[in-house]
């Protein structure tokens, strides 16, 4: 594809040249001088609220970001993904996540052919396996119902369904879900441990069906249920989720028990495909059907809304405006919710492999950075870990807040209310801070001495002017889950197209995997590391003398 390039250099620059003259420098005298600050950087989607007021931004800022997206054609390119154009073009592939959670389009095409009959054929075939094994009439080998479902995957094939099965736990009706995905034999060994074999299906989730990890766990995994209840038990206990159907059959996964998925959907956008399946039968197929209702409400919005009011694209811009424009490195996503404590991890694939990129879509070298490390953890718990460095450390880390009105406790009201007033409170932090002499008037009036007030007040100083977004809506249901999600994978989207990057490859993961084939011999003895690196051979040594 061809980008307009002198007209995004020229937006680019105009954006730079503002942040230097122009922008708002001071938050607080932002909010001083400004009574609609909140109203009108700020959008509202039904119940889900998004609210970008306390960033260094204004309406001039809003334009020329506005401008970029423009000069970087994102309504244009959005329009090709939503119809199916190859736009992951490293790959040649389309990218239709979309096409997954689409509940109401007549046709989808890819190659002349329309998808969604193949869309909805999975999902009903996932769903009667599902209701099979919640209500127990699909049962293990020895005829007893299934309680627990290990997935094994990684990446793509394990963060959305380990991420969405902790969110919505609540909806959780069906066998316990467990999820395996380190090569570490711990993890599989301390899964596998407690659970009865009789009782348990095995889903191995791999788009290829090649990766190491996955089917090391997979025949790990089979050769347990093998040995405790035969070999001719094992069909019974496996299931498989996969686009490589032909691989799925070497392995001896019956046809019936394996969900398929196609190549037009990448391993990070997978959560909505047969990927799910864990998902669906921990809160059952209607549940899940309200997770991809919520998603599709996303990606009409994000279709049809105009740049202005679309949450995904402002979403966007306003990140773009934090990497690459005001230049912080990184973002905290702190859900203000225990049930989305796997949330930064998932992001982190969405967001990381996608736009960790160096190449422009084009393979030339981007004249700017690109995607922001991402990191979090859910608050509160974070405010007593690493938020001492978001307040008062010399690097600014914009924060994402994400929390819901309501808690699923009604009975523990009081304990939701202390978590949204702790969530507030942070970004009120982060933008106000406390002057030097908000400190000393705050220790005078402790009724301290002027010498040990001057001696500490210094250290009780936060500079604020900390940029932060906050996210809100009303309940953390699987409609709210799924659009929620949405709205990322469609904020990952905008950034790449303002980064001029394809956000749908991952070639970046190729070395270290090539890498590792070959060293394993080396590691078991079987070869030598001769030739290898001097830090490679001594660290090859030093483990076979500790082994
Ligand atoms: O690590 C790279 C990656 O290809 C991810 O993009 C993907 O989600 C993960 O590996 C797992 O791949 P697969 O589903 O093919 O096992």
């Amino acid at each position: 594809m061809t980008r307009n390039g002198s007209k995004i250099d020229e937006a680019v620059a105009a954006l730079k040249r503002h942040w230097q003259n122009g922008a708002p420098k001071d938050m607080r005298a932002a909010f001083a001088s400004d009574l609609g600050r909140f109203s009108r950087y700020s959008l509202m989607l039904d119940d889900l609220l998004f609210d970008w007021s306390k960033c260094l931004v204004n309406d001039e800022t809003m334009r020329l970001l506005k401008d970029l997206a423009v000069a970087a054609d994102v309504e244009g390119r959005r329009a090709a993904m939503f119809s199916g154009v190859p736009i992951n073009n490293s790959e040649g592939r389309a990218v239709l996540h979309v096409a997954l959670r689409d509940t109401t389009s007549e046709k989808i095409m890819v190659d002349g052919e329309d998808v969604l009959p193949g869309v909805r054929e999975v999902l009903s075939r996932m769903a009667a396996f599902s209701n099979g094994i919640r209500d127990g009439s699909i049962k293990g080998a020895t005829g007893k119902q299934i309680t627990d479902i290990v997935n094994i995957g990684i990446g793509g094939s394990d963060l959305g369904p380990v991420m969405a099965t902790l969110a919505l736990s609540p909806y959780h009706d069906g066998p316990r879900a467990h999820f395996v995905s380190n090569i570490d034999g711990a993890h599989i060994a301390d899964t596998l441990g407690p659970l009865d074999p009789a009782t348990t299906l095995i889903i191995v989730a791999s788009k290829t069906f090649t990766t190491i990890e996955t089917m090391t766990n997979a025949q790990t995994a089979r050769k347990w249920i093998a040995e405790a209840l035969g070999e001719a038990a094992v069909g019974a206990h496996f299931a498989a989720v996969s686009t490589a159907l032909e691989k799925v059959a070497a392995f001896g996964i019956a046809s019936d028990r394996v969900f398929g998925f196609w190549d037009w959907v990448g391993g990070r956008y997978s959560i909505w495909s047969a990927i799910g399946l864990p998902l669906m039968i921990a809160i059952g197929p209607q549940n899940f059907r309200r997770f991809l209702e919520g998603a599709h409400a996303m990606d009409v919005h994000f279709r049809d809304a105009p740049l202005d009011e679309n949450l995904p694209v402002m979403l966007g811009l306003i990140g773009y405006w934090h990497r690459a424009i005001s230049g912080y490195g990184s973002r905290a996503v702190i859900p203000y919710d225990q049930r989305l404590a796997r949330l930064p991890a998932y992001l982190q694939q969405l967001d990381m492999e996608s736009n960790g990129k160096s190449v422009t879509i084009d393979g030339g070298p981007v004249s700017g950075p690109t995607g922001p490390v991402v990191w979090g953890e859910p608050g509160t718990n974070g405010q007593h870990a690493f938020f001492q460095l978001l307040h008062q450390g010399t690097d600014v880390i914009p924060v994402e807040f994400i929390v819901a009105a309501r808690g699923h406790e009604p009975h523990l009201v009081n304990q939701h209310e202390m978590l949204l007033a702790n969530c507030l409170a942070q970004s009120q932090a982060l933008m106000k801070g406390r002057t030097l002499e908000e400190a000393k008037a705050q220790l005078a009036a402790k009724g301290m001495e002027q010498a040990e007030i001057d001696r500490l007040a210094p250290h009780r100083v936060f500079s604020g002017n900390r940029p932060s977004l906050t996210i809100i809506h009303d309940l953390l249901d699987p409609f709210a889950l799924g659009r929620l999600v949405a709205l990322y994978e469609h904020r990952v989207f905008v950034e790449a197209q303002l980064f001029g990057i394809n956000a749908f490859d991952q070639w970046g993961v190729e070395l270290g995997k090539e890498l590792a084939t070959e060293l394993l011999p080396v590691v078991s003895g079987e070869k030598s590391a001769e030739g290898r690196d001097a830090s490679t051979q001594g660290l090859v040594a030093h483990l076979r003398k500790r082994r």
